[in-house]
């Protein structure tokens, strides 16, 4: 197996150190960095997943590094290829993503800085939260190219929708297709024109209602977890996206894969960070593809853009 590039995973949490391991188990990179504020942490749980190497049999080596938010301990990131940022606070039962913004925006600018300085050159996944304007203000903070900045959001609440729907048919995962864009909050578009079981169109399997019902669950997602886990926000299915994402890259693979990327021009929208499908590849975000939806999908998606583009104006004030 060949190895190949640096990924560096921002943020030592639930939700951070899940995604380092799923990355050193891919056995893909030859290193997988992983960084926090909090002193020994990253280099605690790097030497953790280090120890279990020989068990689950990969040879990437995890690096785990202690950073200050002046920027000292970023040179272990130096040149990596991909980072991930799950920098910032998870949700408490209650709150919404966005009520994260104030508190998030600081820490993400800074990360983003301190980043961009040691790798330049780097393709950013964000994951935190709120996800779309994190992602808006980490391309603001880094200046880099649009097209290698990106946020982790529409594998995810797909994921959860075809979990749902394979749920509710008692049929397998791997027979169900769904898809969901627009934001990962409130104006999330989950779109049921576009999924499918066994190939059949879902609407010949459940109800209007059913289907409605799932779409409600799939926007409530993350907030379900969150309130059954009482503290922090989930980090299973977030890490497994964001980690195939970042796979996405290094690899080259050309997968289209719905996340959140600048919008500029497809389905007539313009100029705004917005769930929707596209390419990925080294270079980042290499094709934004306009699916087919029907008109109120459509009609849903712009009034998801205007929403995000509200809240994005803002962001760069914080
Ligand atoms: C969620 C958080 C991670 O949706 O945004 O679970």
């Amino acid at each position: 197996m060949s190895r190949s590039g640096k990924v560096t995973v921002v943020g030592a949490g639930f939700y951070g150190s899940t995604t380092a391991l799923r990355l050193a188990e891919y056995d893909i990179f030859e290193s997988v960095v992983l960084t926090d504020i909090l002193d020994g942490k990253p280099e605690g749980i790097a030497l953790d997943i280090n120890q279990s190497r020989s068990i689950e049999g990969f040879e990437s080596r995890v690096i785990g590094a202690t950073t200050t938010a002046e920027g000292k301990g970023y040179e272990a990131t130096a040149g990596s290829d991909v980072v991930i940022i799950t920098a910032g606070l998870p949700r408490k039962p209650g709150m919404s993503r966005m009520d994260l913004i104030g508190v998030n925006a600081g820490i993400v600018r800074g990360v983003a800085e301190n980043i961009a300085k040691h790798s330049p050159n780097a393709v950013l996944i964000v994951v935190s939260n709120p996800l779309d304007e994190m992602t808006a203000l980490a391309q603001i903070a880094t200046k880099f190219p649009y097209q290698r900045v990106m946020g982790q959001a529409g594998m995810l609440d797909t994921a959860r929708f075809t979990h749902f729907v394979a749920e509710k048919l008692n049929v397998p995962v791997a027979s169900v297709k769904t898809l969901t864009l627009g934001s990962h909050g409130e104006t999330m578009v989950p779109i049921p024109s576009r999924c499918t079981v066994d190939g059949a169109a879902l609407s010949t399997k459940l109800s209007d209602t059913e289907i409605q019902e799932l779409v409600t669950r799939t926007r409530n997602g993350g907030a379900e977890v969150v309130a059954l886990l009482k503290t922090g926000s989930a980090y299973y299915a977030p890490s497994a996206a964001a980690a195939r994402m970042a796979k996405a890259v290094i690899q080259d693979s050309g997968e289209v894969m719905p996340v959140c990327a600048w919008v500029d021009g497809q389905y007539s929208i313009t100029g705004v960070y917005l769930g929707v499908e596209a390419q990925i590849g080294r270079a980042g975000i290499t094709k934004v593809v306009e699916s087919d939806l029907t008109a109120s999908e459509l009609a849903e998606l712009k009034v998801a853009a205007e929403a995000v583009r509200a809240k994005q104006a803002d962001v760069k004030d914080l």
